[in-house]
C-alpha cells in the first residue's frame, strides 16, 4: 500500500517537474512534443520571419545630398525647428502639430485638418522614415530634406514662407546656423527682403518673390534648404524600436518554442503563417520596415466627391522637377551618386493611381489608414485586401484572397505584434527644453 504510494507520488513529482522543465524550455528545442503546431516553421518559413525581423534592419544609410544629416549640432537644431510654430504663417502650427511624438508621429485623423480644411491625404510617420527612398505617398521628393520644405509654404498646413523662415532663424537660431553652415547672408534690408515671399500660390507673395533678385532669391532658397537638412537630420533619430514580433522572430531563429508560445498566443502565430503566406502580404510588405518601398495600386475607394489620384504617375515627374532633388544646386551629392533620380520609371500604366508602400511597424497604433484615410479600421484593411475590389483610376494589383473569417481575425491578432515605442533618446520624443 505504502509503497504503491511511494511510487505514485514519485511518477506524479516527475510528471510535474518534466511539464515544468519543458514549460520553461529546459528540456531544449524540439524535445517537446506537445506545443501547438502554431509555431513550428519550415525553414522556408523562418527565413522569411528573420527577414523581416528589426534584427536585419542594416544601419540607416547616408544621405549624400545632406552634408548635416548625421551632424549632432544639427539633430539639435532641427529637433527645436520641428516644435516651433513660428516657422508658419500664422505662428501656430509646427511639423510636430500633425507628427505628434505621443501618436508615433501621426494625428489620428483620416486626413489632416490643421486650418479647419482638410489635406487631399492621410499624415504618414516619420519614424524610419530616414530609410525610404521616396517620400510622401506619391514618392514626389527624393530626400528627407527635401520634403520638409513643402509644408512649410503648403496653404492647409504651415501656411509660411520661405522668406519669413529664413527671417525666423536669423533672429532666433542665428549662432547655431551658423555653427553648422558658416555666416548667414544680411537679409535685414526689407526692400530687398520682404518679410513675406515664396513661389507659393498667393499672388502677392508670389510678386514678391519675383521682384528680388535672382541673387537675393538664391540667399533665401539656401538659408530655406538648410532648414530642411535640419529637420531630416532630426527625424533620421527617429527609428523603430523593437516590438513583440521581434523578440519572437529571435526565438524563431534560435528555435525556442517554448519562447515563442510565451511570445505569441496560436492565433498570432498563424496571422504571421498567412502573412507571410497564403495572404502574400509579404510581397509588398517585407523586409524588417515591412515594406519594399516601391509604389502600389491597391484599389482603395475613393471618399465622396474625391477626384481621382494619380498617385505616383503624378509624383514621378514631379520629383525631376524638383529645385531641391539630388541633382538640383542645393544638394551636396555629387550629381553621379543620384542613382534613384537617373534611374526614376516615370511612366507606365502600373503608376497611375499607385502610392507608396508603407511600413507596418506600429500599425495598429496609427489608424485610420491609407493615404486618403479611407480605411478607418484593420478589419477594413483586411477585409479590403480579402475582397481586392476593382480599381479607379488604374489597375489593382490585388487578388482576392478567399480568406476565412477565423483568417482575417488571426491576421489582425499578428497585425497588433508589430507594436513598439520608436528608440530615440528620450529628449527626441518631446519638444526641447529651450527655445
Ligand atoms: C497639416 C499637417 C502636417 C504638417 C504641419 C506637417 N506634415 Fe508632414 N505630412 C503630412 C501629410 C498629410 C503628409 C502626406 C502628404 C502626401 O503624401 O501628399 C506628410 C508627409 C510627411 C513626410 C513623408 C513621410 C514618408 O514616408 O513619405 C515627412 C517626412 C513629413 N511629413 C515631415 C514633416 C515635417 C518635417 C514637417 C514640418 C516642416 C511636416 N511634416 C509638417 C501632414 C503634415
Ligand atoms: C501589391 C502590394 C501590396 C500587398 C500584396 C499588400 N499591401 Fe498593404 N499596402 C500596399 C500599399 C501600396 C499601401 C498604401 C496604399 C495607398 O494608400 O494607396 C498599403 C497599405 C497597407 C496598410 C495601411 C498602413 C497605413 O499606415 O496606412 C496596411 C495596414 C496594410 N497595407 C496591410 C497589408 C496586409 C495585412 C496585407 C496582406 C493581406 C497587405 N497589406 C498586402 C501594398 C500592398
Amino acid at each position: 500500500m505504502s509503497r504503491r504510494r511511494v511510487i505514485l507520488g514519485a511518477s506524479l513529482a516527475a510528471l510535474l517537474l518534466g511539464l515544468g522543465l519543458a514549460r520553461s524550455g529546459w528540456l531544449g528545442p524540439g524535445r517537446v512534443p506537445f506545443w501547438s503546431p502554431a509555431h513550428r516553421w519550415s525553414p522556408e518559413e523562418q527565413r522569411r520571419i528573420r527577414s523581416l525581423s528589426l534584427d536585419a534592419l542594416p544601419p540607416l544609410p547616408p544621405d549624400p545630398s545632406n552634408a548635416v544629416a548625421d551632424d549632432p549640432q544639427a539633430v539639435a537644431l532641427g529637433h527645436a525647428l520641428f516644435f516651433d510654430p513660428r516657422l508658419s504663417g500664422d505662428g501656430t502650427v509646427a511639423c510636430a502639430t500633425c507628427h505628434r511624438p505621443q501618436q508615433y508621429f501621426t494625428d489620428g485623423r483620416a486626413r489632416a485638418n490643421v486650418r479647419g480644411e482638410e489635406t487631399p491625404r492621410h499624415t504618414p510617420t516619420v519614424v524610419g522614415a530616414g530609410y525610404n527612398t521616396w517620400f510622401f505617398w506619391d514618392g514626389r521628393k527624393d530626400s528627407l530634406w527635401a520634403q520638409a520644405l513643402s509644408p512649410q509654404e503648403a496653404p492647409l498646413e504651415h501656411a509660411g514662407n520661405r522668406s519669413r523662415h529664413a527671417q525666423v532663424i536669423a533672429a532666433h537660431y542665428r549662432d547655431a546656423y551658423e555653427a553648422l553652415f558658416g555666416p548667414m547672408p544680411d537679409i535685414s534690408d526689407p526692400r530687398r527682403f520682404p518679410r513675406d515671399a515664396g513661389p507659393v500660390e498667393d499672388p502677392t507673395l508670389r510678386a514678391a518673390w519675383e521682384a528680388m533678385t535672382p541673387e537675393d532669391r538664391e540667399r533665401i532658397d539656401r538659408i530655406f534648404a538648410n532648414i530642411g537638412k535640419v529637420l531630416a537630420a532630426y527625424q533620421r533619430r527617429l527609428l523603430p524600436g523593437r516590438t513583440r514580433f521581434d523578440d519572437y522572430a529571435a526565438a524563431v531563429s534560435s528555435g525556442d518554442r517554448a519562447r515563442m508560445a510565451a511570445l505569441f498566443t496560436d492565433e498570432e502565430a498563424q496571422g504571421l503563417r498567412l502573412f507571410i503566406g497564403k495572404a502574400q502580404c509579404i510581397n509588398c510588405h517585407n523586409g524588417p520596415l515591412l515594406t519594399n518601398g516601391e509604389f502600389h495600386n491597391i484599389g482603395l475607394p475613393l471618399r465622396p466627391g474625391e477626384a481621382a489620384d494619380l498617385g505616383r504617375a503624378q509624383g514621378a515627374s514631379q520629383v525631376l522637377e524638383d529645385p531641391f532633388n539630388c541633382l538640383g544646386p542645393y544638394s551636396d551629392a555629387a550629381p553621379e551618386t543620384c542613382l534613384e533620380l537617373r534611374f526614376i520609371k516615370t511612366e507606365g500604366v502600373e503608376l497611375v493611381g499607385a502610392f507608396k508602400v508603407p511600413s507596418l511597424r506600429n500599425v495598429a497604433a496609427t489608424a485610420p489608414y491609407m493615404h486618403n484615410g479611407s480605411l478607418p479600421t484593420l478589419e477594413a484593411v483586411i477585409a479590403h485586401y480579402n475582397a481586392a475590389p476593382r480599381a479607379f483610376p488604374g489597375h489593382s494589383d490585388l487578388e482576392p484572397l478567399h480568406l476565412t473569417a477565423q483568417e482575417m481575425a488571426q491576421l489582425r491578432a499578428f497585425l497588433e505584434t508589430l507594436s513598439g515605442p520608436p528608440a530615440a533618446p528620450a529628449a527626441l520624443l518631446a519638444p526641447p527644453e529651450t527655445r
